[in-house]
């Protein structure tokens, strides 16, 4: 099984400053074409909030549009600029959107993997928030399926990163989401969005991490300042691949078609300039003006 992770797209309108300075629109397409080319393919995509900029109608439904061409199916759950409400009515052809109004938590059955998708916004806030309630029912739906490997994701991670503005907008109830979480060691991954990085780190007896962006990636900063810088770094997804008895490797799978192999290993011998065989991460056709 290969699970592909696309995060933070935050895609919006024509007119706004997304479309005008980080051409989010433009990168999704790409981020689009990119999963489609993958070979293999991934068999499901999971988007890990910051799906849009505002929050509105008008851009859920552009986002719809936007994930139109995608060839397999994608489960949504918002970040901190989304809005649960609005998203759900915009998804509502998405059989998993609750329709009540609640919180966007589900779980997918269909795959060798479990996915279990968890909502950590709080209206309005930056930040995110595990609640008892929200805790009960992971806690609830991981003790059905104890020998199933699985994977958690979320938009806002569970733990600090150095990066310090970003995690004065963290997660509140990490540690009861640590305790849930150590009930559960079928748990292979929790994966996670919000910081427009790759970042990996130990988490409650497994392995916590977060996403690139589809679009600005967040400035690495490991001062002890406050300070945000977005920076057009190459945009890029995670590819979670289950391995059966050799575990859930995750790699990062850069869009863009600046990357096109330079040497190829046909086997034999080292090849300059030479096509990708088949079965390789292909070079993407994409869009033009990538930084
Ligand atoms: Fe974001
Ligand atoms: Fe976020």
């Amino acid at each position: 099984m290969l699970i592909a992770q696309i995060s933070d797209l935050h895609l919006s309108t024509p007119e706004s400053r997304n479309e005008t300075v980080y051409r989010t629109a433009e990168y999704l397409a790409a981020a689009v074409a990119h999963l489609n080319a993958l070979t293999p393919r991934p068999d499901v995509v999971l988007a890990t909030g910051d799906l849009v900029e505002r929050g509105d109608t008008a851009e859920y439904a552009r986002l719809r549009e936007h994930l139109e061409p995608l060839r397999m199916p994608i489960y949504l759950i918002p970040g901190n600029h989304d809005d649960r409400v609005t998203l759900a009515k915009a998804f509502d052809g998405h059989g998993y959107m609750p329709r009540d109004g609640g919180f966007i938590q589900y779980t997918v059955e269909d795959w060798s993997v479990r996915l279990v998708a968890l909502d950590t916004v709080i209206p309005a806030e930056s930040g995110g928030e595990l609640c008892a309630e929200r805790l009960a029912w992971l806690d609830a739906r991981l003790a059905v399926a104890p020998e199933r490997p699985t994977l958690v994701f979320m938009h806002h991670p569970p733990f600090v990163t150095g990066m310090r503005k970003m995690d004065e907008m963290g997660l509140a109830g990490a540690d009861d989401l640590a305790a849930v979480i150590r009930r559960h060691p079928q748990v292979e991954r929790i994966a996670c969005g919000h910081l427009h990085r790759s970042i990996v780190r130990r988490f409650a007896g497994t392995v916590a991490c977060t996403g690139p962006a589809t679009a600005h990636q967040l400035a690495l900063d490991l001062g002890p300042e406050p300070r945000l810088a977005t920076v057009m770094e190459p945009p890029a997804c995670l590819l979670h691949l289950w391995m059966g008895g050799d575990g859930l490797v995750s790699h990062v799978s850069v869009i863009g078609d600046r990357h096109v192999p330079f040497t190829v290993f046909d086997g034999r011998e080292w090849l300059r300039d030479a096509p990708a065989p088949p079965g390789f991460h292909p070079p993407t056709p994409l869009h033009r003006g990538n930084p």
